[in-house]
């Protein structure tokens, strides 16, 4: 069992280290002679190209993905993107037709909510692209359009390297619906491309440093809350961080857009509380940089213990942070691959400071199949 662990206490432990592979092995194959193809696809360019608008429908941290890439489908297609709960979506009457094309995220392919969004929104004749990680399950079984996460089986109830690979696949989407489209020349698709495809080395150099993380989780692993901030991109990153401390810590942790600050969690801080703040990059989003620079500010003269998560030569954090975490520079939007990696070590750590079992958290199961 050891060696099936790869040396780890826990699969989850095995499959955090696995994730450059399993974005790498996502993105392979998927750009060829410049274009972005996806592995089934039973529409026609007319029908893509006739899309306009977008829902992503998921659960859990599939969810979370969704969310991280309706950032990149509206800056890259100019397409309306909504990111909806499936259990929530499959109740509604959202209003769909043959142009609106609904993105189904699910690493098992299985989950009962998702599968029957993907239903409710079929009957309506939209079109259907799923984002899978089990060849031939019901979600891709029943879908136009499918993009498989290359990620092999994962164990750990709590999702890591497919929540990365889901992000990755999702961004290919983004970047196939603007080829369809021509929002984007050639060029400019394969420009995003490369920056895709630079990211396992980041995440592989990331997972290097992440010791002090370790070291960082099992000293605040008696604090009775955690909170987690985020703007653009990083707030979806925040939600996910939460999500993997309830998990895996059964820690009371909430992700929380930064802007909404002072909208009343800033109630919240108190003198020792954690909180995790995820920096946007200072040159890629200088302005929304300059904003959490000073929530920190704000959050700090509370007495909240900063842990900050930014890029590597960000020197203007670091008056504010009481713990720092740099992670490698990237393209701005494609930085939940990297944001994301510490946040999980630090939930898997906290968890096991605590004695539980990462592998099997308590009351969840790795596929929920029935409502
Ligand atoms: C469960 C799992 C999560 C997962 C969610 C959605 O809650 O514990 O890790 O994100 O289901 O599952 P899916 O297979 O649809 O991605």
């Amino acid at each position: 069992a050891a060696a099936e662990k790869g040396g780890h206490d826990y699969f989850m432990l095995k499959e955090i280290e696995e994730q450059p592979a399993a974005v790498a092995d996502t993105l392979r194959g998927h750009f060829v002679d410049g274009c972005i193809v996806l592995d089934e696809q039973r529409l026609s360019d007319q029908e893509l190209r006739d899309i306009d608008k977008v829902f992503v429908v998921a659960c859990g941290s599939s969810y979370h993905s969704g969310l991280v890439a309706k950032y990149a489908i509206e800056h890259w297609t100019r397409l309306p993107v909504e990111v909806e709960l499936a259990s929530e979506f499959r109740y509604r009457d959202p209003v769909l037709d043959r142009s609106t094309l609904v993105v189904a995220i699910s690493q098992s392919g299985e989950t009962a909510d998702t599968l029957e969004a993907v239903r409710h929104a079929k009957d309506q004749k939209a079109r259907v692209l799923a984002v899978c990680n089990t060849n031939g399950a019901q979600i891709p079984r029943e879908a136009d359009a499918v993009l498989y996460t290359r990620t092999g089986p994962e164990i750990g109830v709590a999702s890591t390297k497919a929540f990365l690979a889901q992000m990755a696949a999702n961004y290919l989407v983004g970047l196939a619906l603007a080829q369809a489209r021509g929002t984007k020349y050639p060029d400019e698709v394969a420009r995003e491309y490369q920056d895709l495809a630079a990211m396992p080395e980041k995440i592989a150099e990331l997972l290097t440093g992440m010791e002090p993380v370790r070291a960082l989780a099992r000293e605040l692993s008696a604090s009775p809350a955690v909170l987690f901030l985020g703007r653009h991109v990083g707030y979806p990153v925040a939600l996910e961080g939460a999500l993997k401390l309830k998990e895996l810590a059964y820690m009371h942790a909430e992700g929380f857009a930064a802007g909404e600050l002072k909208h009343g969690p800033i109630a919240l801080i108190e003198d020792g509380l954690p909180v995790i703040v995820v920096m946007p990059s200072p040159k890629g989003r200088a302005v929304l940089h300059s904003k959490l620079l000073s929530n920190i500010r704000e959050i700090q003269a509370r007495g909240a213990v900063t842990v900050v998560i930014a890029e590597e030569g960000d020197e203007t954090v670091r008056p504010f942070a009481d713990h720092l975490v740099e992670i490698p520079s990237s393209a701005s939007l494609l930085q939940p691959l990297l944001s994301t990696v510490p946040l999980q070590v630090f939930a898997a750590e906290v968890a096991q400071a605590r004695g539980y079992d990462v592998d099997k958290p308590r009351n969840l199961a790795k596929s929920v199949t029935v409502e």
